[in-house]
């Protein structure tokens, strides 16, 4: 699991995240029924930008609290600070865990996850929380990337002798060997208890304005760099952009006009909707 600990690159860097949020929410949040003075969670809030530019104001008016929890103390102090909204508080929870404080079960109608459970490695421990923490007739949606694009870049240099020592492959996510990542997460939140499980497959697209912006996506999501001694960064960074730019999920083509390079990621998000049965 990925701990991003950068939160103000992540801030920085993350239009690829917000524009497949606002795709998301624009495409699939139709699927839920609200009910009026609405307690909701959020797992895996990041920054807190995504969460106030768009999943809040999609709320009814009258929503009652909003919680956004994320594993990685840094993002929470960084959403804390930055985002200090009435109703909204923002708390450190692994939402995997097999401690979730009993304060926190089946106080919510709602739970939101946006571009986070990829990270997790327990989904049927994941699943299990987040039908503890619904009320009963509550419902969760949530999205997530079936295949991470930085997963082949770790993998690579996982087995180059020059990195190796830095230990990527225990920021491989477990989907990169997983066959059937919809099917498993179908069966966790069915053996969890949720009815009317959905899980819908969808191939996306994000193209790049500049390789910098591209590389900026990578960097914010690479916790090694910060351990790579300060003569060899740049070497590193090297390496790992390439193996970035040969991964099976970039798209490279050169534009007429300025024969500038064009990234393209090309990914299939998971869309995942599902219901805690009403008493
Ligand atoms: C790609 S970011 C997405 C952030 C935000 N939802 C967005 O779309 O911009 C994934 C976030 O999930 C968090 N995360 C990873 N594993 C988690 C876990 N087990 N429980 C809660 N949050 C987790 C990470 O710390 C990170 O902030």
């Amino acid at each position: 699991m990925i701990n991003m600990n950068q939160p103000k690159l992540y801030s920085q860097s993350n239009t690829t995240q917000l524009t497949d949020n606002t795709d998301m929410l624009n495409n699939h949040l139709k699927m839920i029924e609200w009910h009026k003075e609405e307690n909701i969670l959020e797992i895996g809030v990041g920054d807190g930008r995504c969460t106030t530019e768009l999943l809040i104001p999609s709320f009814p008016k009258d929503f009652h609290s909003y919680v956004g929890t994320d594993i990685s103390e840094s993002m929470v102090e960084f959403a804390k600070e930055n985002y200090k909204l009435p109703r909204v508080k923002f708390m450190k929870l692994d939402i995997q865990s097999p401690e979730i404080p009993a304060t926190l079960h089946e106080k919510f109608h709602h739970i939101f996850s946006m571009l986070c459970l990829h990270w997790v490695r327990n989904n049927r421990q994941a699943s299990v929380n987040m039908f503890n923490l619904l009320r009963p007739g509550g419902e969760i949606l949530c999205s997530l990337v079936e295949q991470n694009s930085i997963d082949d870049a770790f993998f690579n240099l996982s087995k180059n002798p020059k990195w190796a020592p830095y230990g990527h492959e225990k920021y491989l996510t477990r989907y990169f060997f997983c066959d059937d990542v919809a099917k498993e997460w179908e069966k966790h939140l069915i053996d969890a208890g949720f009815v009317d499980v959905k899980v819908i497959k969808e191939e996306k697209s994000y193209v790049y304005d500049s390789e910098e912006n591209y590389k900026n996506f990578y960097l914010a999501c690479n916790p090694i760099v910060k351990q790579i001694p300060c003569e060899s960064t740049s070497e590193y960074l090297n390496d790992f952009f390439e193996e970035c730019k040969r991964g099976p999920m970039t798209e490279i083509t050169y534009s007429d006009e300025k024969k500038q390079p064009v990234y393209k990621l090309n990914y299939v998000r998971l869309v995942l909707y599902a219901r805690k049965p009403s008493e």
